[in-house]
């Protein structure tokens, strides 16, 4: 029977080991009597183009790409996403009927989503958004503001320089500030998100100081280990919403689960409660 094909999909990066994608995965095909497995690729630098080429003949519907391969791996599809195209990078490959490789990029879609998720009403040009750092998380996080319709974005970077090539790129709404500026440039913004690895497990705390941050702004950290950054801590105790990074994790998977398995995959309170006691463990 035609619906008993075996689809394969998976997450190639190096390190690997430690992403949350298979369970959420494996969780979704499961649960929609899906017939296949999500796995571990890991691929080392320098082996990217053998292992995409190969994800046809071994049987794969597509992968997700991680570090260090995102942005190497867009040069190696077929074609790309308008999306990925502005980001610079990818993170979903779907290998089509034909044999082509297309590069998609859905942690906008998964940023938008998480925050949508957790505060419904939520606009993009609800005031002055504030952006620490510069990396590829960040790339993601403006294109999508931007898209979703932002009017006013200050980005923020440890390093001066790469704010400002970042902002010379992308254009308007977003412009830089220098990193000194940090703790008075949250004065009357609508939202606060870090995309910078500050507060990540094994990291130390944000250096930001919140005393000019309106308390019904949002802030947004993108990081989901721990589920709650010291940044998150500090805003929450002051009464200001907050988001955490694991809707982003969990709804960036859903449309890739779906070029690849064929159904849009629903993020429910028992799978977001696995998820969370993972990423405790
Ligand atoms: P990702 O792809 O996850 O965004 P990245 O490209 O390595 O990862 O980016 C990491 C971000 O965290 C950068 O903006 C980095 O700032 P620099 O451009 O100055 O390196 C930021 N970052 C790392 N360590 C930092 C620190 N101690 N203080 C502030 N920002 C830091």
């Amino acid at each position: 029977m035609a619906d008993k094909k075996f689809v394969l999909a998976g997450v190639m990066g190096w390190p690997v080991g430690h992403s949350r994608s298979p369970l959420l995965h494996n969780h979704w095909l499961k649960k929609y009597k899906l017939n296949g497995a999500y796995v571990l690729l890991p691929v080392q630098p320098g082996r990217l183009t053998d292992a995409v080429r190969g994800l046809g003949a071994l049987g794969f519907a597509g992968c997700n790409v991680t570090l260090p391969h995102k942005v190497e791996a867009m040069a190696l599809m077929d074609s790309v996403a308008p999306m990925a195209r502005k980001i610079g990078a990818i993170n979903t490959v779907v290998v089509q009927p034909d044999g082509s490789l297309h590069g998609t990029n859905n942690d906008g879609f998964g940023y938008i989503a998480s925050l949508l998720e957790a505060h419904p009403a939520w606009h993009a040009d609800a005031g002055p958004i504030a952006v620490l750092g510069a990396g590829g998380a960040a790339r993601a996080v403006l294109v999508a503001l931007a898209e979703r319709g932002a009017k006013d974005i200050r980005l923020l970077n440890r390093t001066d320089t790469k704010a400002l090539e970042l902002a010379a790129e992308l254009g308007a709404p977003v412009t830089a500030l220098p990193w000194d500026v940090r703790h008075d440039a949250l004065a009357n913004v609508a939202m606060l998100v870090n995309t910078t690895s500050q507060g990540m497990h094994g990291n130390p705390a944000l250096d930001l100081d919140l005393h000019t941050l309106p308390r019904d702004a949002l802030v947004s950290d993108i990081i989901y280990v721990p589920l709650e950054t010291p940044l998150l801590a500090q805003a929450r105790a002051r009464g200001n919403p907050t988001v955490n990074g694991l809707g982003m994790l969990m709804n960036q998977a859903r449309p890739a689960f779906e070029a690849w398995f064929g159904v849009m995959p629903d993020i429910t309170p028992e799978l977001r409660q696995a998820m969370e006691t993972s990423v405790r463990a």
